[in-house]
C-alpha cells in the first residue's frame, strides 16, 4: 500500500461556472408552497383539477396490453403524426407531411428548447414579447443567443409592431410568439398575422410559435401561423396534448415545421429524448379519431370562464379580457387598501389572507414590470372556482 492510499481522501464535487446563473425558484413554486400550507385555492398553476377522459386513459391501457412498449420511431409514432397532421389540416388549411414535417416530443417545453437549439446559433438574437412563459429566455440562453425584449402593449397585450419592427436587427434569427397567450388570455387576430408576415417578408427570421392553447380559444377562431402559408413557411408551431386533454402530466407535445426546419430540429431531438412514451403515443392517435373532445374544449372552458368573470364581478377587481387560454387576469388598482402593495405582495396577501392563490405578472418579466394585474387560472372543477369566488367576494 502507498502513502497516498493510507491518507483519508477528501471528496470534492467540482462546480463549474454555472450555464444559467439568473436561475431561481420561481414564483410558480414559491406560490404553490404558500398555498399549501394556508390552505388557500390553487388558482396560481396552470393545471386542471379535473381528471381527463377516461376513454383516454382506455386508450393508453389498450396499447400497453396490446404491447406498444418498446421504442418507437424516433419522430413518433407513424399513426398519431397522421393523425396531428390531419387535424392541422382541417383546422387551418396546410398540410405538413407525417414523414417529415411533424415530430411528437416529450411536451411543448421539449418542443420549444429542442426548436431553439436546432436553429439559433451563438450570438443570434432572438425576440421575445413580454410577458412571456419562463422557459423561452433561459432556452435561448442555453443555445447562446441573446433575448432581446419587446413588450406587448402594457393593459392590453397586443403586439406593438412599431417596437418589433425597432428591434429587429441583422442579428435577428427568430422570433417567438405565443398565441393564446400565457398570462395575459388574450390572442392574436388576423390582422396582427398579417403585419407580422408583411414585417418578416424581406428577412430571414424565423418564427418559432408557441400554440399549446390552440384549442381554448372564445369568440373568434384560432390564429394559427400555420393558417398563414408565407409565416408558416418560416414558422416551427407548437402544442401540447397535456393541455388539450387535461393530462398535463403526461408531457407528450409536438412541433410541425417545413421539411428543412424539421430535419434541423430532429437532429437535436434524436440525441435528446431519442423517442416519447410509446403507449401514450398509440392511446392519442386513437383518441383524435373523434375531433369532438378538441372541437368542444372551448364551450366547455367558456362556460368556466364566465362562471369565474361572473362570480368576481361584484368585487372591486376589473376583469381583463380573456379571449383564450384559460387564464383571467384581473387589475386590483381601484382597491384603496391594495392598490400600494406590488403584484407579489397583493398576491401574497390573496393567499394568506383571503385563501385564494394567484401569480403576479411581473413574474413573466424580467426586472419585474409591475401594472397591478395578477393571473388566475380557472382550468378547476365548479366546486373548486365557487370556493374561490366565496373567498373572493368575503374580502375583497
Ligand atoms: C405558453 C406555454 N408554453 C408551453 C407550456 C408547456 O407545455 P407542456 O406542458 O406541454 O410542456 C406551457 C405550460 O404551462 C405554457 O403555458
Amino acid at each position: 500500500m502507498n502513502d497516498s492510499a493510507r491518507l483519508p481522501v477528501a471528496a470534492r464535487t467540482p462546480l463549474p461556472e454555472s450555464r444559467l446563473p439568473h436561475v431561481g425558484t420561481t414564483i410558480f413554486t414559491v406560490m404553490s408552497a404558500l398555498a399549501q400550507e394556508h390552505g388557500a385555492v390553487n388558482l396560481g398553476q396552470g393545471f386542471p383539477d379535473f381528471d381527463c377522459d377516461p376513454r383516454l386513459v382506455d386508450a393508453v391501457t389498450r396499447a400497453m396490453r396490446a404491447g406498444h412498449n418498446q421504442y418507437p420511431p424516433m419522430a413518433g409514432v407513424p399513426a398519431l403524426r397522421e393523425a396531428i397532421a390531419a387535424k392541422t389540416e382541417a383546422l387551418y388549411g396546410h398540410r405538413y407531411d407525417p414523414g417529415s414535417e411533424v415530430t411528437v416530443t416529450a411536451g411543448a417545453t421539449q418542443a420549444i428548447l429542442t426548436a431553439i437549439l436546432a436553429l439559433v446559433h451563438p450570438g443570434d438574437e432572438v425576440i421575445v414579447l413580454e410577458p412571456c412563459y419562463d422557459s423561452y429566455a433561459p432556452n435561448i440562453e442555453l443555445a447562446g443567443g441573446r433575448v432581446v425584449r419587446v413588450p406587448l402593449v402594457p393593459g392590453r397585450f397586443a403586439p406593438d409592431f412599431e417596437a418589433i419592427a425597432a428591434a429587429l436587427s441583422p442579428r435577428t434569427r427568430m422570433l417567438l410568439l405565443n398565441t393564446p397567450h400565457n398570462p395575459s388570455a388574450t390572442v392574436w387576430h388576423a390582422e396582427d398575422m398579417r403585419r407580422l408576415a408583411a414585417l418578416l417578408r424581406d428577412t430571414d427570421v424565423l418564427v418559432l410559435s408557441d400554440e399549446v392553447y390552440e384549442h381554448m380559444v372564445y369568440d373568434v377562431a384560432h390564429q394559427s401561423v400555420a393558417r398563414h402559408p408565407e409565416l408558416a413557411a418560416r414558422s416551427v408551431v407548437v402544442s401540447s396534448f397535456g393541455k388539450t386533454f387535461h393530462v398535463t402530466g403526461w408531457k407528450v407535445g409536438y412541433a410541425v415545421a417545413p421539411a428543412p426546419l424539421m430535419a434541423e430540429f430532429r437532429k437535436v431531438h434524436q440525441f435528446n429524448v431519442f423517442t416519447v412514451n410509446t403507449p401514450v403515443q398509440h392511446g392519442l392517435a386513437a383518441f383524435l379519431a373523434d375531433p369532438a373532445p378538441y372541437r368542444d374544449l372551448p364551450a366547455f372552458y367558456a362556460a368556466k370562464r364566465d362562471r369565474f368573470r361572473t362570480g368576481l364581478a361584484g368585487t372591486g377587481l376589473r376583469l381583463l379580457p380573456s379571449e383564450g387560454s384559460y387564464f383571467q387576469c384581473v387589475d386590483y388598482g381601484g382597491l384603496d387598501a391594495h392598490r400600494g402593495r406590488s403584484e407579489a405582495e397583493f398576491c401574497r396577501w390573496l393567499t394568506t389572507e383571503a385563501g385564494v392563490a394567484a401569480i403576479p405578472l411581473s413574474a413573466f418579466y424580467d426586472g419585474g414590470f409591475e401594472q397591478r394585474i395578477v393571473r388566475f387560472c380557472y382550468a378547476k372543477r365548479d366546486e373548486t372556482l365557487d370556493l374561490a369566488l366565496q373567498r373572493l367576494n368575503a374580502r375583497l
